[in-house]
């Protein structure tokens, strides 16, 4: 099963697909994480990156339509993909139906997790994860079960995000109704639009995506 998890910064995406890495063994394909990855590398693409996403601007179509088709090569058709900020444009959905058909896949979900945006500032600005395993945290919503100490390798290491500013934030949020919000009508005509209500708790949103998938 492949699927799209949609939806604007802090709507949950990557705290979402993690639970579904853990209960379904899907893989996730993160173009943020992967250009956080390449940044971190001093890649050239990272290099060509990391001024456009700490501005909170998008990275070309065809970068991010690579890394992707690249993780799909590595991965067997067997295991499903949950795609998690991409695609954001519509020349990146189109790019996404290309790469479908080229290995074999097709699209079973698009899941549109609905919030409100004044919560998703306090969300993200909120936001840190581990900085040895990636575990996602957040000071208020999510904090480790012993403080200071990553309930998954233990690691006391965390780090932000550079763009998770509040001023940056909003810019992603207006660039996410302009760029990526028009790319739902295309799902819906296809009839595999889901909307799920991103504003409850995670195990809420997490079971409301189960039972689609189910
Ligand atoms: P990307 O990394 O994709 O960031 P984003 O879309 O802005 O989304 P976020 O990762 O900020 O939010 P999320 O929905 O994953 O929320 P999370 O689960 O962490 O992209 C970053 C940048 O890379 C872009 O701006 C762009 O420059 C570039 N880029 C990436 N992909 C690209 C593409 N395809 N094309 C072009 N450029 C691209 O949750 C947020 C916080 O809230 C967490 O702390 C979490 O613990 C908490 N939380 C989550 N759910 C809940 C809940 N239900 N209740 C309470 N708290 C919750
Ligand atoms: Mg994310």
């Amino acid at each position: 099963m492949d699927i799209i998890l949609l939806g604007p910064p802090g709507a949950g995406k990557g705290t979402q697909a993690q639970r579904l890495v853990e209960h379904h063994g899907m893989r996730q394909l993160s173009t943020g994480d992967m250009l956080r990855a390449a940044v971190k590398a001093g890649t050239p693409v990272g290099i060509k990156a990391k001024a456009i996403m700490d501005a909170g601007e998008l990275v070309s179509d065809e970068i991010v339509s690579e890394l992707i088709d690249a993780e799909l090569t590595a991965m067997g058709k067997e295991t499903g993909a949950i795609f998690d900020g991409y695609p954001r444009t519509e020349g990146q959905a189109e790019m996404l139906d290309g790469l479908l058909a080229k290995h074999g896949r097709s699209l079973d979900h698009v899941i549109e997790l609905e919030v409100n945006e004044d919560a998703l500032v306090e969300r993200i600005t909120g936001r840190f994860s581990c900085a040895n395993c990636g575990a996602g945290y957040h000071d208020t919503f999510k904090q480790p079960k012993v403080e200071g100490v990553c309930d998954e390798c233990g690691s006391t290491e965390f780090k932000r995000r550079p763009d998770d500013t509040e001023e940056t934030v909003r810019h992603r949020m207006q660039v996410y109704r302009s760029e990526t919000a028009p790319i739902l009508p295309g799902y819906e005509k296809r009839g595999i639009v889901t909307r799920v209500d991103g504003m409850g708790a995670i195990d809420e949103v997490t079971g409301a995506i189960d039972a689609i998938l189910a």
